[in-house]
């Protein structure tokens, strides 16, 4: 199988090391709409559109999108655009523990020791990063990013792109909204009711609601 990689910088070099320890892909290919090179130098085959003709001409099989947490609506919206012109991969590291009731939708990436417990949903294009542990009955929205080490614990709910930024704790029950930002070890231990506005995310311990300086 052939998989090709939408975004050339070091997330898509890390969704390349998953893809490349499955030991299922005999190619791995870049496509990068603003960049000609890859993070590591070497040529792209292009842009998105170039990436569909490819998949069309059957030169790929699956792609994954590597858009990072600081464009999380744009990699939202462009699962929408691509949904009905090529297949979405599942990219899951070989040392990750998976639930077999574990729902896991395609495009998302699932990274080395990742544990993800029964009955979880894992929407698509959701990136669970390094050391992620995501407890019983709890759900993850689709393209939201979690740094390493983030830790869901039973029956939370995160909404749609929101940035979980490195070793983040969400507490049994605690819901977060669509678009929100925790910032780098923070502890939820309530649920965040507000809609997002601009310039605000959480952190601390406990969370609280901070405006970006
Ligand atoms: C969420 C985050 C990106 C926000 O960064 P930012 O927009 O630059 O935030 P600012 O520097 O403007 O900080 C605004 C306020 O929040 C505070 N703050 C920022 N990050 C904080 C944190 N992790 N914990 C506690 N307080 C924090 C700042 O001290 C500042 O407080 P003040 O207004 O009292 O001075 C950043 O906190 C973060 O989590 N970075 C980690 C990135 C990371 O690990 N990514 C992994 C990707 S794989």
């Amino acid at each position: 199988m052939k998989l090709g990689i939408l975004g050339a910088g070091e997330l898509g070099r890390t969704f390349s090391d998953i893809a490349r320890s499955m030991g299922i892909y005999d190619a791995i290919i870049f496509y990068d709409d603003f960049n000609s090179v890859t993070f590591t130098g070497e040529r792209t085959y292009g842009d998105q559109n170039a990436m569909i003709k490819d998949f069309e001409a059957g030169k790929i099989d699956e792609v994954a999108i590597a858009i990072g947490y600081e464009h999380l609506q744009e990699k939202q919206e462009m699962f929408h655009r691509l949904e009905s012109k090529v297949c979405f991969a599942k990219l899951i590291h070989p040392s990750a523990v998976i639930d077999e009731t574990a729902c896991l939708q395609d495009g998302l990436i699932i990274h080395a020791g990742c544990v993800v417990g029964p009955r979880t949903i894992i929407e698509r294009g959701v990136f669970l990063n390094i050391s992620g542990a995501v407890s019983h009955d709890a759900k993850l929205g689709s393209s939201t990013f979690c740094g390493p080490g983030v830790k869901v614990a039973g029956n939370v709910v995160v909404g749609s792109s929101c940035y979980l930024s490195t070793g983040v704790t969400i507490g049994t029950g605690v819901h977060v909204n669509s678009g929100w930002t925790v910032a780098a070890g923070a502890v939820l231990i309530k649920s965040v009711g507000a809609l997002p506005v601009e310039n605000q995310f959480l952190a601390g311990v406990p969370a609280r609601i901070k405006l970006r300086s």
